[in-house]
């Protein structure tokens, strides 16, 4: 009787172990490393989590990122300079924790708290972090405006990044699921296929994720059904 109970105990344990497995490959939004990572107010990271990044080669300021995203971006902006004859510039790619920590409580100081909020992610709450995000200017422009979607470079950024496996992360209308203010300067990098999906959803990261996951449950559930 207690060999049967130690049996049935084990089995049930492997059962939860391999729903728990699946559950995991079901939720690329827990994957630091890779490029569907969710990092937002809601979701953040400590300051032990530093990214591999390398110096992306483009002109500008604060130009790390991680060696996927990096090479889409170089080739996003050698095809905008020829498109449009504009530069693009970065003007902020990878942050550390403590960086991020700094440039939260400058802005905290210069507006309060409401408006720094609206704008800067915590420390541990922003993307920066993951070296998968990065802030554009062009041309002489080498900070963060609203007017880049207006200028030739960012106009052509704006409708082509997808292309190239980046987002417009923030976009007005989305305030309250990201968490922040529309941003047209902020592209996150998510790879190629996400990209274009999300492209044609027209929707913020939050709700692409929650697809996915939704797609991947069915898959798992149909499986266990077929077998
Ligand atoms: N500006 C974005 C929200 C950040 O600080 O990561
Ligand atoms: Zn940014």
């Amino acid at each position: 009787m207690a060999g049967m109970l130690e049996q049935l105990l084990s089995l049930a344990a492997a059962g939860v172990m391999m729903i728990s497995t699946s559950l995991n490959a079901a939720a690329p939004q827990n994957d630091i490393d890779g490029t569907l990572f969710l990092q937002n107010r809601q979701w953040r990271v400590g300051s032990a989590y530093i990214p591999a990044v390398r110096v992306t080669e483009m002109q500008g300021k604060v130009r790390e990122l991680r060696d996927d995203a990096a090479a889409a971006l170089e080739k996003m902006a050698a095809d905008c300079k020829e498109a449009t004859g504009e530069i693009l510039v970065s003007v902020s790619g990878y942050r550390s924790y403590q960086t991020q920590a700094s440039i939260y409580q400058r802005k905290k100081d210069s507006v309060g708290t409401k408006r720094a909020d609206q704008y800067v992610a915590r420390a541990g709450a922003s993307e920066h972090q993951l070296g998968l995000a990065m802030d554009l200017g062009w041309d002489d422009y080498h900070g963060t405006s609203e007017k880049f979607p207006r200028s030739k470079a960012g106009r052509w950024t704006s409708e082509n990044c997808w292309k190239y496996g980046f987002i417009l992360r923030y976009q007005a209308g989305w305030e309250e699921i990201t968490g922040y203010n529309q941003e047209e300067w902020h592209f996150r990098y998510v790879g190629l296929e996400h990209a274009k999906a999300i492209y044609e959803n027209q929707m913020p990261l939050e709700n692409y994720l929650l697809l996915v996951r939704q797609d991947a449950l069915m898959d798992i559930v149909l499986g266990a059904v077929e077998e």
